[in-house]
């Protein structure tokens, strides 16, 4: 058993719900989108799987975030490996370290067996002869970035479809515009599979939570509204403020409001945000700029104030269209419902609010 971490505030309500829905049959497959730092992990290691365990779910845990070109291989091999009991619990989350293991594995097989791999299919099916099973499949939309993953993506939507009242499934994903494409096109395998649950953000009692496991771990004590007030000022972000409250601990000299000003500073991967807007065409800068205001991107108004900022005429629409998509593509923003845009990583969002305030 991992050893409890008083800092972890649980989900404990939502967790149920998600159970009972696998529990009862009512759902088989479930999406959930939140954006970076927001727990979606945490909630699947901490509040899911050992909840899970308790209802008496076998429980697999995959993230896809660490294993770049190979994320596909990793995967099958993994998923193997839990298939033939080899991987035995949950808990070992599948790190960069362990996929090496694994796919050096798959290099003394490759010498030693000239028999072809299982495909994809054939282990989710293996998967579930062992029974009643959950899997936890962290960015997964990570798959869809790569042509060569079609066929693994469509074996999974097959295993998964054949075996439905065996194995449930849980994605998470932190890029919408990676959700769309993995759930909502058309011809992507995964075309409308699952429903979407949201992952709420954390109320007050997180801060009374914090500063308890702060008392705990200190002596000292937090004042708790305090905490609620950053916490709401930095977009509900609960990593940001985990990331805070740990340099308090570190650092007994640190008062939050220090605390909070170190922290938007590292978190604020400055350096980083300042080349991707170098990078961009000027039009597109415009174009983020509008996402930022939540502008109509292609109302008239929009576009002549764009015209306007860069010293010509307004752009056509097809213009801005183009600019749109590049950053849609470029996963920079990501489409939300009904025509309107956001900036995918709310870090961003936050640096160029402050910039285009020091700079009007
Ligand atoms: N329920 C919680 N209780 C306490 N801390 C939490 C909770 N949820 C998240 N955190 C803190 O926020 C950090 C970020 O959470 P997590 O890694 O789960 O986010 P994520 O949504 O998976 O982000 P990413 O998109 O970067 O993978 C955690 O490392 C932890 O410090
Ligand atoms: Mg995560």
């Amino acid at each position: 058993m991992a050893t409890p971490d008083y800092w972890h505030y649980p989900r404990t309500q939502l967790a149920d719900s998600v159970l009972m829905a696998f529990d009862s049959g009512l759902s088989h497959a479930l999406t959930m989108f939140a954006p970076r730092r927001m727990g979606k992990t945490e909630f699947l290691l901490k509040d899911i799987a050992p909840r899970a365990a308790e209802h008496g779910w076998r429980v697999f845990y995959h993230s896809f975030m660490t294993d770049g070109d190979e994320a596909g291989e990793v995967f099958r091999l993994s998923l193997g490996e839990f298939a033939t009991g080899k991987v035995r619990t949950w808990l070992k989350p599948l790190t960069a370290r362990v996929s090496a293991e694994v796919l050096g594995v798959k290099a003394e097989l490759g010498t030693k067996d000239t028999t072809p791999p299982h495909s994809l299919t054939e282990v989710v099916q293996a998967v579930a002869s062992g029974g009643r099973c959950l899997l936890l499949l962290d960015e997964a939309q990570i798959l869809t970035r790569q042509a060569r993953n079609e066929e693994l993506l469509g074996g999974l939507r097959t295993g998964l479809d054949i075996n439905k009242d065996t194995l449930k499934v849980l994605f998470t994903g932190s890029s919408r515009e990676g959700l769309r494409r993995m759930f909502s096109e058309a011809r992507a395998p995964f075309f409308h599979f699952g429903t979407n649950i949201e992952l709420p953000t954390l109320d007050r009692g997180f801060c009374t939570h914090l500063a308890e496991a702060f008392h705990r771990s200190t002596g000292r004590r937090l004042d708790e509204w305090k905490l609620w007030a950053e916490f709401e000022s930095m977009g509900c972000v609960p990593g940001r403020l985990r990331a805070v409250v740990e340099a308090m601990v570190l650092n007994a000299e640190l008062g939050l409001e220090q605390a909070v000003a170190l922290k938007l500073h590292d978190l604020h991967d400055e350096a980083q945000y300042a080349r991707i807007v170098k990078a961009l065409p000027v039009l597109d800068r415009q174009v983020l700029l509008a996402v930022l205001e939540a502008a109509a991107l292609f109302a008239e108004d929009t576009r002549t104030r764009i015209g306007a900022r860069l010293g010509s005429r307004p752009p056509t629409t097809t213009a801005v269209q183009s600019a749109t998509e590049r950053l849609l593509r470029d996963e920079i923003i990501t489409r939300r419902e009904r025509g309107q845009y956001e900036i995918s990583d709310p870090g961003f969002a936050q640096w160029l609010q402050s910039l285009s305030q020091t700079e009007p």
